[in-house]
């Protein structure tokens, strides 16, 4: 039997291509098809859940395991993939219901910022790595960080500065941290929320930084029992926090939004006039009836707008698809933004067949998709000396059902619909994960 034909009575996340890895594979000069474009060196990184025991109570907490590879040259000079090494995949006890941010699974996103690559889960600090995927250590910025770090921090283009933010289950519920460019610890600010609420991501505009305080509110029975200690709140609410950027907290203000979850922002940006506009991937609710309700497959495109001294977003849906995963070019991060790349979930999640493009100025959409194999999120990677927002390149992996292993595949940013630029081949299989970068020069 191929590892990924399971029983069907195991949870969804330890199925098909979710279903974990159990080896941590080295290799070297990768076939390619194609032609990797030669002004691409670094390294592609991504990271995701995979329980060393093999399974886990829910999709979010298993053990974090990077997939990476080294494009040098025009050729793929390496393929890794390694577990993070903290402490709990050590051995280290769990205390549920205890929350210790030295004690986690660094299953969600791995950045590289100020000559560090950090593997990030969003109640703990982050996880240095080198890059050939060895675990380093914790990193709290020289002991000035001591609250979690979101997995969804974000690089300002312009200054080079990291903004992020950490949420936990005791007071301050959310803390907002920003880091200069060479990787020193700024400022943090406690955000007044009501509750403990998970919050997965944020917004960033050139002005401006985005908190969402949304109705999925911390369960403590749930976390008594050890899953998600969070569920949907019918009476919470659902708001924005606006706070000026390099301003203290009396700058914030709130503006309310249809209830809703969102764990990804897309982007944002400021308009002329002052409008604060938030492209996300919107669920109506998340977890009504408790967190072992699991449903990622319902996702919208959803565009806030904020216009100066309004109380209340304008809110409008961009497509009626199923996706996820929203990307943009991050040369824009916090800038204007007319093109989102999203995974199209497809309405199940086991079947993340395509990617899409969006262009949010024409309308248009455009689509790639995998035949039979299933696309993980995909990252932009502007070309060299580009103007254009999509110049460059998409990268992502591709499970092939076929081989039962998976590729990285290159497609050009400008023709998604187009045969990929290259595609390498993988020898072993890369489970759907979460979230990578592409880090050039590393
Ligand atoms: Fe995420």
């Amino acid at each position: 039997m191929s590892q990924v034909e399971a029983k069907t009575d195991t949870p969804f996340w330890e199925r098909g291509n979710l279903a974990p890895v159990h080896e941590e594979v080295t290799a070297f000069d990768l076939p390619v098809e194609g032609a990797i474009p030669p002004e691409l060196n670094g390294l592609y990184a991504r990271n995701g859940a995979n329980p060393r025991e093999g399974h886990s109570g829910h999709w979010f907490i298993g053990d974090g395991m990077l997939h990476g590879v080294s494009l040098k040259d025009g050729r793929a000079e390496w393929y890794r993939n390694r577990w993070v090494r903290t402490p709990r995949f050590n051995g280290a006890p769990r205390r549920p219901g205890m929350p210790d941010i030295r004690s986690s699974t660094a299953n969600t996103n791995v950045i590289a910022h100020a000559g560090k690559i950090m593997a990030l889960v969003e109640n703990a600090l982050p996880m240095m790595m080198t890059r050939d995927l060895d675990t380093v250590g914790f990193h709290d910025y020289g002991g000035k960080l001591d609250t979690p770090f979101t997995a969804h921090p974000k690089i300002c283009p312009t200054t080079g500065e990291l903004h992020f933010f950490g949420y936990a289950f005791a007071p301050p519920f959310l803390t907002y941290h920003a880091v200069d460019a060479s990787g020193t610890l700024m400022r943090s600010i406690p955000i007044p929320v009501k509750a403990s609420t998970m919050v997965h991501d944020f917004a960033m505009t050139s002005g401006h930084i985005i908190f969402m305080d949304l109705p999925v509110v911390f369960d403590m029975p749930a976390a008594q029992r050890g899953t998600m200690p969070f569920a949907w709140s019918e009476t919470y609410g659902a708001r924005l926090g606006i706070l000026k950027r390099g301003a203290g907290i009396e700058s914030l203000r709130w503006v309310e939004i249809d209830p809703c979850y969102v764990f990804h922002v897309a982007n944002a940006f400021e308009e002329a006039d002052g409008s604060i506009v938030i492209d996300v991937a919107w669920y109506s609710e998340l977890w009504r009836g408790g967190p072992s309700a699991t449903s990622f497959d319902k996702a919208k495109l959803r565009r806030w707008r904020v216009p100066p001294g309004a109380t209340k977003a304008q809110e409008q849906t961009l497509d009626e698809r199923s996706v996820e995963f929203p990307r943009v070019n991050d040369d824009r991060a916090g800038l204007h933004h007319d093109i989102v790349y999203t995974v199209d979930t497809g309405g199940d999640n086991l079947t993340y067949g395509s990617l899409c493009k969006y262009d949010l100025k024409t309308g248009k959409s455009t689509e790639h998709a995998f035949d039979k194999g299933m696309a993980s999120e995909f990252v932009h990677v502007p070309g060299k000396g580009g103007t254009g927002e999509d110049d460059g390149w998409l990268i992502g992996f591709v499970y092939d059902r076929a081989r039962d292993a998976s590729d990285l595949m290159i497609l050009d940013a400008q023709r998604i619909e187009s045969k990929p630029v290259a595609r390498i081949g993988l020898p072993a299989r890369v489970p759907q994960g979460f979230h990578g970068n592409w880090m050039p020069g590393v």
